[in-house]
């Protein structure tokens, strides 16, 4: 990872690499065959990247004997198909349970203790306090690293994520090792953070630490107590922070591979932690990760709401050095990735269950000319200040979007679709417009008035730009407007396997096609324009 200083990348093999990415469902990689497949699938959908897992029971079914296996296929899958991989150690915790730890760790509830409730119940989860279990995992992570390490030759594996949506269905652990510690004074490295980035915490913890009297000691309750449980709350996070930590700072000493930590969000706002997985890596507790977890590169969001573009607003933090990485996210919507990669200077994009999304001929489509065209035009921009995106979220008709001087004014076409799209300043009055479903009319915030001159509709081709059309008339209602509406496409399969021979052919070939009897069926993905504007003067 290099920091810059308004963003972040991601380095692999000395080049800066952005992840159009899809992750598995959760058992595929548990045997080969259906891994080998999955990954045919997810390949089809025009990835360059693969979120898959490992599962803690399946790599260590005894304690102490590792089953390498696993490895083996994820990396000779990641090698035929040519694709990266993002790996997930699902380990301690999945989703806040422990259901992926190994039997002989799941068996034995004295050494390898559980979350204990209010009640006083032992819940399945294990606890975070427990450091038998932070060391075997470590352990076992370490060994995980160490394989990598010697038969990854080819860095295909390029980022790893300890445990998934870690956190507490509890708002507390009620354990005498969780209770004794609550009851101690604050780690002095947060009490430091605290005071070294007063001005910058993030709402909920500054307003906590300073309603009680921005205390620089004193236990848990007394810094943050009052309300909501924050004081549990931050204490968990801590915890949870200190054990991640842990996992990633011994796989690191073995392999530095980026680390990151995924979040199960806080589902509405006001919801109670322990409702959601407390002491997880919600937004709210970016600063207690920031403090407690060096090792831990960035948080990530899991985004399965309709507010996608506050939660990305949440988690892209140059200033916290926190880059926007989206792991999972529902799968009806691929202008989520343009958006998040050129809003937000994002690492990458990820729909959660790519594999059964190898019927969607659109997203396909939508992620082929992501990955194929835009990229290169994507990462030549990050940071600059010249590149902006749009998403349609729910009833919206207009968005608005200012670059430099130049503002643009947006208004979503045909009401049911999804509509999206990138606009870079790629010269003074010229720019690349991607996407569909929106026209843009072009002004100034400086009261210049502005107009089109010129709209090429193209594409890139091994990153030249070829011209498909020129717009005007109609199709701009005379310089009025720049129509994004997309290319369309057809998709034909042959060989009884349509996934693997999936065909796309630009609309003049669409017509020979249908004469042939050879179109199977049409699709519509984003179109790339150029625009040049000038001003018209009084
Ligand atoms: C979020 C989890 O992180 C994933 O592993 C998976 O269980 C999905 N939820 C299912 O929707």
């Amino acid at each position: 990872m290099r920091a810059r200083a308004t963003h972040t990348e991601l380095v692999v093999d000395g080049k800066p690499f952005l992840m159009v990415a899809g992750e598995l469902h959760n058992s595929t990689s548990s045997a080969p065959a259906y891994f080998r497949e999955a990954m045919q699938h997810a390949k089809s959908m025009n990835v360059n990247t693969v979120i898959a897992s490992v599962a803690w029971e399946q790599f260590e079914p005894q304690e102490g004997r590792f089953d390498y296996s696993f490895i083996d296929f994820i990396l000779k899958s990641a090698r035929e198909q040519q694709l990266k991989i993002v790996l997930i150690w699902f380990a301690t915790w999945k989703n806040g349970e422990s259901s992926y730890a190994p039997l002989w760790v799941k068996a034995d509830t004295k050494r390898f203790f559980r979350i204990r409730n209010r009640s006083g119940e032992t819940m399945s989860a294990i606890s975070p306090f427990c450091t038998a279990a932070m060391e075997a995992d470590a352990k076992a992570f370490a060994a995980l690293m160490a394989y990598i390490k010697a038969k990854d030759t080819h860095h295909d594996i390029i980022m790893m994520q300890p445990e998934n949506e870690a956190g507490a269905f509890s708002e507390m652990d009620y354990n005498e090792v969780a209770l004794k510690k609550y009851g101690e004074a604050v780690p002095q490295q947060l009490v430091d953070y605290l005071v070294a980035n007063r001005d910058g915490l993030e709402p909920e913890l500054k307003a906590a630490w300073n309603q009680n009297g921005a205390r620089r000691q004193g236990t848990w309750a007394e810094l943050f107590g009052g309300q909501h449980y924050d004081a549990q709350n931050f204490f968990m996070t801590w915890q949870y922070a200190t054990f991640m930590n842990e996992v990633c700072r011994r796989g690191k000493q073995v392999l530095p591979l980026p680390m990151y930590v995924n979040a199960w969000l806080v589902q509405f706002p006001g919801e109670l932690p322990g409702k959601y997985p407390n002491g997880g890596p919600v937004s709210r507790v970016l600063d207690i990760y920031r403090a407690a977890a060096p090792a831990i590169d960035f948080l990530a969001p899991d985004i399965y709401l309709p507010n996608f573009r506050e939660v990305c607003r949440m988690y892209s933090r140059p200033s916290k050095k926190n880059p926007l990485f989206i792991p999972e996210c529902e799968r009806t919507n691929p202008g989520k990735a343009y958006y998040a990669l050129a809003e937000h200077d994002a690492l990458g994009f990820g729909p959660f269950g790519i594999e059964s999304l190898a019927s969607d001929d659109a997203y396909a489509l939508s992620f082929r000319i992501l990955r194929d065209e835009l990229l290169p035009q994507i990462q030549a921009h990050r940071g600059t200040g010249k590149m902006r995106a749009i998403l349609k979220e729910g009833n919206e008709d207009t968005a608005s979007v200012t670059i430099g001087s130049s503002r643009l004014a947006i208004e979503y076409l045909d009401k049911g679709k999804n509509a999206y799209g990138i606009i870079i300043q790629t010269g003074n009055d010229e720019f690349l417009v991607a996407g569909i479903n929106f026209r843009v009319a072009f002004g100034s915030t400086t009261g210049k008035k502005v107009v089109i001159g010129e709209v090429q509709e193209g594409g890139f081709e091994q990153g030249r730009w070829v011209v498909h059309r020129y717009l005007n008339g109609d199709e701009t209602y005379h310089n009025t407007f720049l129509f994004a509406r997309g290319r369309s496409y057809s998709v034909r399969a042959s060989g009884g396997s349509r996934v693997a021979t999936r065909k796309m052919v630009p609309l003049p070939v669409l017509h020979q096609h249908l004469e042939a009897g050879l179109v199977q069926q049409q699709t519509e993905g984003p179109g790339i324009y150029r625009v040049k504007i000038y001003e018209l003067r009084q």
